[in-house]
C-alpha cells in the first residue's frame, strides 16, 4: 500500500492539495485502491512558528517512511528570502535524488491555448534532469561589488546524470508508444556540456528502435513550440531548458493553473506538485484552480499502476472543462471547492459505465 506524504505548504498549496486530496480518497474508496495518507505541516507558518523549515530526521522519514508526496507550493510572503521553499523543495530534489522532472503538457480543451490555431490534441511530455545544470550553486565571485567583480555559475553534466534521465525519457517512450524523443540543447555554443548530451542520446537513443530522436537548438524550439506544438511527442533537456521550456510548453496548453509535475527516483520515491506557486494574490478568495493538483493526483495513481484510474481523473478534468465548469482563471465561475466538488462527482457517476474513461 503506497505511503503518502501530503505538504500542503503555503497559500492556494493547502487550497488545491485539499481537493487533491478529496478526488484521492474518492478514487481510492470507488476504485478500491488502498493508499496511507499522512498530513505534514512543513511551510511558512512553521518556519515562522519555530524556525525549522525542514530536519534531517524529517528528510529521512520522508525517504523511509513515504513512498510518495503531494505537494501544494511553498512561498509566503512573510518570508522574503523563500528559506523555508529552498530547504524544503530542493532538499528533497537533491537530497532524495528525484532526477525526473516530468512535466506533461496536454491540451485539454482547444479553448485553453492562447495560440490562434493549432490542432487539439497537442501533448508534450517533458522531461527535464532535476539535479545537475546550473541549479548545483557550485560558482562564485570575486571582487563583488567592484567594477572588477567576475561572477562564475558552473553548469554540471556528468555521464551518469545525463545518461539517466535520457534513458528515462526513452523508456517512457518505449512503454507508452510514444514515435519520437526530441533532445533541447545549446550544444553550438556549449560545446562541452552539449557535446556529452548530444553523445549519450545517440547512444542511448539507438538502444531504442523504432523511436526517431531529433535535436533541438533551445532558441529555435522556443519558436518551434509556439508555431507547431503538435510536431512534439517526448522531450528531453538539462535542469535549465527544461525550466524555460516547460513553461513555455504549459501556458501553451492551458497556462499555470493547470499544469501538473512529477520529480521521480524511480523506485525510490516520487513528489508530486502543480506547477504554480503559491499565489499570495488570491490565496483566501476561493479564485484557485485546483486542475494542477488533482491532475497530480492522477500522475500519482499512474505513478503506482493505476493506469485506468489516472486515465478517470483525466477524464474528469476534461469534462470539467467542457463543460466550463471552471475557476475564474479559465473564465468560470466556480470556486476552488466547488470545481473539486465538481469532479469528484463526475468521476464517481462515470465509474459505472467503462465506456466512459480508459
Ligand atoms: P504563482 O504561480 O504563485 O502565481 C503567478 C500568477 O498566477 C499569480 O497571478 C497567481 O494568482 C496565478 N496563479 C497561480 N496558480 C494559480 C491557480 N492554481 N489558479 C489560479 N491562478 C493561479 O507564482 P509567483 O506569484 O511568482 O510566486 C508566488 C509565491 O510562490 C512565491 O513565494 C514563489 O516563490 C512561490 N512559488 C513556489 C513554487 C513551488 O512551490 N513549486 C513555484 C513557483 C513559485
Ligand atoms: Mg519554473
Amino acid at each position: 500500500m503506497p505511503r503518502i506524504a501530503l505538504i500542503p505548504g503555503d497559500g492556494i498549496g493547502r487550497e488545491v492539495v485539499r481537493e487533491a486530496r478529496m478526488v484521492l480518497e474518492r478514487v481510492a474508496e470507488i476504485g478500491g485502491i488502498s493508499v496511507e495518507l499522512t498530513e505534514l505541516d512543513y511551510g511558512a507558518d512553521r518556519y515562522l512558528r519555530d524556525g525549522v523549515t525542514i530536519t534531517d530526521e524529517e528528510f529521512r522519514a520522508l525517504a523511509d517512511d513515504y513512498d510518495a508526496t503531494l505537494l501544494g507550493a511553498l512561498g509566503d510572503p512573510r518570508v522574503p528570502g523563500n528559506e523555508h521553499a529552498k530547504d524544503i523543495l530542493l532538499g528533497m530534489r537533491f537530497r532524495l535524488d528525484l532526477f525526473v522532472n516530468f512535466r506533461p503538457c496536454v491540451l485539454l480543451d482547444p479553448e485553453l491555448t492562447p495560440l490562434r490555431r493549432i490542432p487539439d490534441d497537442v501533448r508534450i511530455e517533458i522531461f527535464r534532469e532535476n539535479t545537475e545544470g546550473e541549479y548545483t550553486g557550485i560558482g562564485g565571485s570575486f571582487k563583488t561589488g567592484t567594477p572588477d567583480e567576475i561572477a562564475l555559475e558552473e553548469n554540471v553534466a556528468t555521464r551518469k546524470g545525463v545518461e539517466r534521465i535520457i534513458r528515462a525519457a526513452f523508456e517512457f517512450a518505449r512503454t507508452r508508444g510514444r514515435r519520437r524523443v526530441t533532445l533541447v540543447d545549446k550544444s553550438n555554443v556549449q560545446r562541452h556540456v552539449g557535446g556529452l548530451w548530444r553523445r549519450v542520446f545517440d547512444e542511448v537513443g539507438a538502444e531504442y528502435e523504432g523511436i526517431q530522436r531529433d535535436a533541438m537548438y533551445v532558441d529555435a524550439m522556443a519558436m518551434d513550440l509556439v508555431r507547431r506544438p503538435e510536431r512534439y511527442e517526448v522531450v528531453v533537456a538539462s535542469n535549465l531548458f527544461g525550466d524555460i521550456v516547460s513553461d513555455l510548453a504549459a501556458e501553451v496548453t492551458g497556462g499555470l493553473g493547470m499544469a501538473p509535475s512529477a520529480n521521480v527516483h524511480p523506485g525510490r520515491h516520487a513528489l508530486f506538485e502543480p506547477v504554480h506557486g503559491s499565489a499570495p494574490d488570491i490565496a483566501g478568495t476561493g479564485r484557485a484552480n485546483p486542475v494542477g493538483a488533482i491532475r497530480c493526483v492522477a500522475l500519482l495513481l499512474d505513478h503506482f499502476g493505476h493506469a485506468a484510474a489516472a486515465g478517470r481523473v483525466e477524464a474528469s478534468v476534461v469534462a470539467s472543462l467542457r463543460e466550463r465548469a471552471t475557476t475564474p482563471d479559465l473564465g468560470g465561475a466556480l470556486t476552488t471547492e466547488e470545481v473539486g466538488a465538481w469532479i469528484a462527482d463526475h468521476l464517481a457517476g462515470t465509474w459505472a459505465s467503462p465506456a466512459s474513461a480508459g
